[in-house]
């Protein structure tokens, strides 16, 4: 059985400029689906998933992240003079004790492979999730976690996937795997037109990688936008060690667009314990005019 996965690394030092000017100053990951950011969603999966190690390659624009997941003895001390009990713990529970967050500086955004590498110092020799908080999937158990069974049950590395319209292959990693050998992944390329897509199963935001992708890291050089792809140092481990293209159960929205903002905003505003109700009278209202 392969070792339990305890490091996740969030990269979030992208410049977010889908999200303009809503980005200028603050980070993306600090939009909020109903009351909470989307980088607390994404915490909150790696540690039900196992991870007790948070690193967080951050770059300009990124302190008020941080500061989210610090202490703050003065606001805390406000809601207990006020007896706001709950509120208080909302904010004290946000990273349980036991769980470590670091912070790395990506002193240029040279994309998401070169910052996942900039981790290296911190993870090791270790297997570690990397997880991209815009991409948000509702799914019980989390998707890391039905990651890290696949892990823990058959070792290798194991890349989330899902089925994408044929004309969408050029915004995401695309995947040929052989069937016959657990979906292991026979080629994966950045980004390809649609007529030159191997597939249309697309990798989204969730990965289980094995340390040896720091070597392969190291070496590629800039891919598809001129930046150094994630996608490149996965192609080149596949003849090296196993890489698994694994179809998660769950609901992904992907938050680094608007459209997949709102909606998510809506399935999760629909389902929140203390809006919801009004919320979905509020829609149908609103619908029915
Ligand atoms: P995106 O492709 O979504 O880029 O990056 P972005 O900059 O965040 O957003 P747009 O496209 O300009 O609107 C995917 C993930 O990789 C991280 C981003 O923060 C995001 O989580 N990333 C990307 C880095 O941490 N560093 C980079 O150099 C590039």
């Amino acid at each position: 059985m392969a070792q339990k996965v305890r490091a996740a690394v969030f990269p979030i030092a992208g410049r977010g400029t889908r999200f303009l000017p809503a980005t200028k100053a603050s980070p993306k990951e600090m939009l909020p689906i109903v009351d909470k950011p989307l980088i607390q969603y994404a915490v909150e999966e790696a540690i039900d998933a196992g991870a007790t190690k948070l690193v967080f390659i951050t770059g300009s624009s990124k302190r008020a992240i941080e500061d989210h997941f610090d202490t703050d003895p003065e606001l805390e001390q406000a809601l207990t003079d006020s007896g706001k009990g709950e509120l208080l713990k909302s904010i004290r529970d946000i990273v349980p004790s036991g769980v470590s967050c670091l912070y790395i500086r990506q002193g240029k955004p040279l994309g998401l492979g070169h910052a996942v590498l900039c981790a290296r110092p911190a993870i090791g020799d270790e297997p570690f999730f990397v997880h991209l908080a815009d991409d948000l999937i509702a799914g019980t158990p989390g998707c890391l976690s039905q990651m890290a069974g696949e892990y823990e049950q058959h070792g290798g590395s194991v890349v989330a996937v899902e089925t994408v319209p044929r004309e969408h292959t050029s915004s995401y990693g695309i995947v040929a795997v052989d069937g016959n050998d657990r979906n292991r992944i026979t080629q994966i390329v950045e980004k390809p037109k649609p007529d030159d897509a191997p597939s249309n199963s697309a990798v989204v935001g969730r990965y289980l990688l094995t340390p040896e992708i720091f070597d392969k890291l190291e070496h590629v050089g800039q891919g598809a936008g001129g930046e150094i792809q994630l996608t490149d140092g996965i192609a080149a481990l596949l003849d090296e060690s196993p890489v698994y293209a694994y179809s998660f159960d769950g609901v992904r929205y992907d938050c680094g667009n608007k459209l997949g903002y709102l909606q998510a905003t809506v399935a999760y505003g629909l389902n929140h314990p203390e809006i919801g109700q009004k919320f979905r009278e509020h829609l149908k209202e609103v619908l029915a005019d």
